[in-house]
């Protein structure tokens, strides 16, 4: 049974969504926690009334980004995770706390990478007149937004979409894959090569000792 903490900074949708693929689907994992950076996240009430452990680890309360991740990685290891998910977590995090969970965490990035990394990728997509959008899971790595990408889905951009529209349309595919993504880890069909994620297919069965753990 895999252990997932999953990471968030506000509302929190995709956890949701993983959340609820998880049960319907009974996958072999626990979500182990729901983490914030912040207090006033929505999505810790759905996390809490859905009965899964949640803590804050304030980022306004330390004053370097070290200090931060080294509490942050240590509420974190307490809940013994076998995959750290990070859903909309909006910090960018040192190169030696990605370096602890590589090739156990992932992320997802509302662009196609490798285009329009960074902030307000509606935005980017709009200006740069791209006919196509969409979202990215990926590995985390010390790059931001890079990393072995798991799954991507795109959209199509219509003529008078806003940052809102494109939004919402990208956010329904971001909720169809990443829930896909974390099960194909769970799975433990993911399997990194030179910078390339193989996604093995069919599902290997998990041996019966693993899914009784
Ligand atoms: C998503 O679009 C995610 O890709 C981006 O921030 C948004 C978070 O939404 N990084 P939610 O908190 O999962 O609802």
């Amino acid at each position: 049974m895999k252990n997932i903490v999953i990471l968030i900074s506000g509302r929190g949708s995709n956890m949701q969504a993983i959340v609820r693929a998880a049960e319907a689907e009974r996958w072999p994992c626990r979500i182990a926690a729901v983490i914030s950076n912040r207090a006033d996240a929505e999505g810790l009430a759905y996390a809490a009334a859905r009965g899964i452990p949640t803590a804050v680890v304030p980022s306004k309360a330390y004053s370097s980004r070290d200090d931060f991740d080294a509490a942050l990685r240590q509420e974190i290891d307490g809940f013994q995770p076998d995959l750290v998910v990070l859903a909309g977590f909006m910090r960018i995090l040192t190169p030696p706390f990605v370096e602890h969970y590589s090739g156990r965490m992932l992320n997802i990035h509302p662009s196609l990478l490798p285009s329009f990394p960074g902030l307000a990728t509606h935005r980017q997509a709009l200006a740069a007149g791209v006919k196509v959008h969409g979202a990215t899971v990926h590995f985390v790595t010390a790059e931001l937004d890079h990393g072995p990408v798991v799954a991507q889905a795109a959209v199509p951009v219509l003529p008078g979409d806003s940052e809102e529209s494109l939004a919402e349309r990208v956010l329904a595919e971001e909720h169809r894959i990443y829930p896909l993504a974390v099960r194909w880890f769970v799975e433990r069909r993911l399997r990194i090569d030179q910078g390339v994620v193989h996604i093995d297919h069919p599902a290997a069965p998990l041996p019966e000792t693993e899914r009784n753990r």
